[in-house]
């Protein structure tokens, strides 16, 4: 998708450099910084501080830390615990252990020269299918959007929680690939992008890249979309996951579930949008998901630009007070309207997603 009028996608191996290039997510939306990772430790880096984030994207960038460890050092004991380190570089999004694993699957027992070739292989395959998959998923949930649009026959209002755009992923999003779909056919849609705190992503992330498309849409805090779903003003929600197991059950960003149960309780259809790499087959129980708390410091400290448009972060909490920072919750499958995928929308159960996949 466009960042002033130019074609980018999150993320892309430099051949000339052999490194790993990122667009610096930690900088938007105030500055537009393109990044090189080297090595293996630089990419856990990127990971650990969200210089890269959205479940997808973490993925792609495991699979080429990857690439980049078998650059370092093709022995087998140091790739082994480098895939090690890359999947615990962040705990939730699933997509991370399911790429390492791919990656450390196709590497299995390969001795060769051809090793760094074949990893550099598969970890753009992993990025390009997932460009392919958030396409699909955009066709898919352009159905959705269309349907209400042809009963409403006026602008569709879509709330979406944190960035599950194509920030989040290598291009498309997933719940803007709907959104963006709609848009370039012409269907007028409106956003209301959750602002998202403590790290902002809605507001520093999403308006951004949808203000680049060209793609109505305003910022609310986190806590506004109950009455906006109360006044008629929201006609569906569209939201992304870090996992989502074989029961339906969602796992997103920290406030998803307060906007599902408002969703239920006003009647307006809430969807989740995911690639099946997002999808946990083997957590059975929601509460085994592992939840990422963060540094109560992304809390306490906002950041922004001074009257000198020069970034600076200040202190918004009493000195005192302690504060804590969990990054995700669960919304249970009873809450979501489907599961826009793909290969289709499903129900959120484990037979419609069995069918499906399996
Ligand atoms: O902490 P983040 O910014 O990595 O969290 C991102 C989200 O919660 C997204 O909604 C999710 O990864 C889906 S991305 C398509």
């Amino acid at each position: 998708m466009k960042i002033e009028n130019k074609e980018y996608k999150t993320i892309w191996f430099d051949e000339g450099n052999q490194s790993v290039k990122i667009i610096d997510q930690t900088k938007l939306p105030h500055q537009f910084i393109i990044k090189d990772l080297n090595t293996v430790k630089e990419t856990i880096n990127a990971i650990k501080t969200m210089e890269v984030r959205g479940a997808p994207l973490i993925g792609g960038t495991a699979a080429y830390g990857m690439v980049m460890a078998v650059k370092e050092n093709n022995d087998p004991n140091f790739i082994k615990k480098s895939s090690e380190d890359l999947i615990q570089s962040r705990p939730t999004a699933i997509n991370l252990k399911w790429a390492v694993e791919r990656m450390m699957k196709k590497l299995s027992g390969i001795k060769s020269e051809d090793i760094f070739k074949i990893a550099l292989k598969e970890a753009n395959d992993i990025c390009d299918e997932d460009e392919k998959f958030c396409k699909n998923i955009g066709l898919n949930g352009l159905t959705i959007i269309e349907d209400i649009y042809n009963k409403k026959k006026s602008t569709v209002n879509i709330l979406t929680h944190c960035n599950a755009g194509w920030l989040a992923t290598i291009n498309w999003g997933t719940a803007t690939s709907p959104i963006y779909h709609a848009h370039k056919k012409g269907i007028p849609v409106h956003i209301w992008v959750d602002e998202t705190r403590p790290r902002n992503q809605g507001a520093n992330l999403t308006s951004f890249e949808l203000n680049e498309e060209g793609i109505a849409n305003t910022i609310i805090a986190d806590n506004t979309g109950g009455i906006l779903m109360q006044r008629g003003d929201v006609d569906m929600c569209i939201v992304g996951t870090d996992r989502t197991l074989s029961t339906g059950d969602v796992c997103n960003k920290i406030g998803t579930y307060l906007k599902a149960l408002a969703a239920h309780d006003n009647k307006i259809p809430f969807y989740v949008a995911l690639p099946s790499s997002t999808i946990d087959w083997d957590t059975k129980n929601f509460k085994d998901i592992p939840i990422e708390e963060r540094n109560s410091k992304e809390l306490s400290y906002i950041e922004g630009l001074d009257e000198n448009n020069k970034i600076k972060k200040i202190l918004i909490y009493p000195k005192k007070s302690k504060a804590l920072n969990l990054a995700f919750d669960v919304t249970p499958a009873k809450y979501i309207s489907g599961l826009i995928t793909e290969k289709g929308i499903c129900e959120a159960t484990n037979e419609a997603l069995k069918k499906m996949f399996k």
